[in-house]
């Protein structure tokens, strides 16, 4: 087991993309998850998609001591990707202590445990949250980080701070923060894709449930930004380039380039893509004509905001490929394939 790697929340939706990616390129995958929002039948997914089944185990790493046995279990351990967290933003404003406890003693217990066994390398799932509304667009890594505007965005924000505070103190570790925008879309096979408990609050999974029949409505939020057709921008993409992006990261930190304390990356498509624009693709893609109507703003959302993704691109020699059409083809793909359309 020379080059295991450990993948929280790798039963999720991100996760479970990049462990197929993994597994492609020669990784062996231990995932540690805790199962609180996703579904253990996804490991079927993965293998039927990639031929090899991760190892498995059902930890939840906000627990000290089972983070511990996890680590001693598997002394193999080369580097992590670290996705394991809880992502709902309006119910970080409801219940933040929550988030705060969950997001952030993962995240300790593992550093501890990177010391205790020397594991290097360490990639984070952060998100492009922590720019909030920015001064100017596409934004760099290099934008001032705005205070965050929900206890989960909040954790992510205290997250890379502990990260770069360790990195700065243990020599021998080695961290990549990856900037997510908004992912989207499911693998092209429809074995995986995004599993949103209850009522969803991303647009894409909202549409794909509208257009299935399970919801009545989409709602619109809000039509009068400063946008050209008036609603909200935002830069989708698709999951499986961002999944193969979090091997470039591993395969950047076991190599001799990521031999850096901190370095952080924007992962998105550089094109900022309004809500009716999402719509109108949505539509082409599936040939379903979508039911949807304008309502008010939704508190807490940004006007606009899309990647700068030059540094990714010739740092890390990744680009987003597939476009918006596509994505939204697999995401309608797999929608219909978990309801049996
Ligand atoms: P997800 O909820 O589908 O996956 C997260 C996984 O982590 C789940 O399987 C969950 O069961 C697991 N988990 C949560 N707490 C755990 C714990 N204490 N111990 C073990 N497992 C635990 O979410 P996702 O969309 O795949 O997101 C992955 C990461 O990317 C998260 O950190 C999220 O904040 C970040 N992110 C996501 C988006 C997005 O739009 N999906 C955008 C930016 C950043
Ligand atoms: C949200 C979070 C962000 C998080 C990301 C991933 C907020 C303010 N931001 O991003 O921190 O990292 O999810 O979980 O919640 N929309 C509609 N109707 C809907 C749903 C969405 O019009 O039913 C619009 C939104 O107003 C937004 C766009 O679609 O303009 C995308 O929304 P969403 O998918 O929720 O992502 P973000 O809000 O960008």
């Amino acid at each position: 087991m020379s080059k295991l790697i450990l993948v929280t929340g790798g039963t999720g939706y991100i996760g479970s993309h990049t462990c197929i990616e993994l597994m492609n390129e020669g990784f062996e995958v231990l995932i540690a998850d805790n199962l609180s929002n996703s579904d253990i039948s996804v490991l079927d997914g993965i293998e039927k998609t990639s031929g090899k089944r991760p190892f498995f185990e059902k930890v939840d790493l906000s627990d000290e001591t089972s983070t511990n046995l996890l680590f001693d279990k598997y002394p193999g351990i080369v580097a992590i990707i670290h996705f394991a967290a809880y992502k709902a933003v309006g119910e970080s404003v409801s219940i933040p202590l929550k988030y705060y406890y969950n997001n952030l003693n993962s995240l300790i217990h593992l550093l501890n445990n990177m010391e205790r066994k020397k594991v290097a390398n360490i990639v984070f799932s952060s998100s492009c949250t922590v720019y909030g509304e920015p001064d100017e667009l596409p934004v760099t890594e290099k934008a001032p980080i705005k205070p965050a505007s929900s206890p989960y965005g909040n954790t992510k924000q205290i997250c890379e701070e502990i990260l770069r505070d360790t990195g700065a103190v243990n020599e021998n570790l080695n961290i990549i923060s990856l900037r997510y925008f908004n992912p989207v879309g499911a693998h092209p096979s429809a074995n995986i894709g995004e599993l949103p408990l209850g009522v969803p609050n991303n647009l894409v999974p909202f549409i794909t449930q509208t257009a299935i029949g399970l919801r009545d409505e989409l709602k619109v939020f809000g039509s009068d930004y400063n946008t050209p057709d008036g609603t909200a921008i935002r830069d989708y993409i698709n999951v499986v380039d961002l999944a193969k992006a979090h091997v470039i990261a591993i395969k950047r930190l076991l190599g001799k380039a990521g031999k850096k304390k901190l370095e952080v990356f924007n992962l998105g498509t550089g094109r900022g893509v309004s809500v009716l624009e999402v719509i109108n693709a949505f539509e082409k893609a599936s040939g379903v004509k979508l039911k949807y109507k304008i309502v008010d703003r939704r508190e807490g959302d940004v006007e606009k905001v899309f990647a700068d993704t030059r540094f990714a691109n010739t740092e890390l020699g990744w680009k987003a490929e597939k476009n918006l059409e596509e994505t939204l083809a697999s995401a309608w793909k797999w929608e219909k394939k978990i309801r049996n359309k």
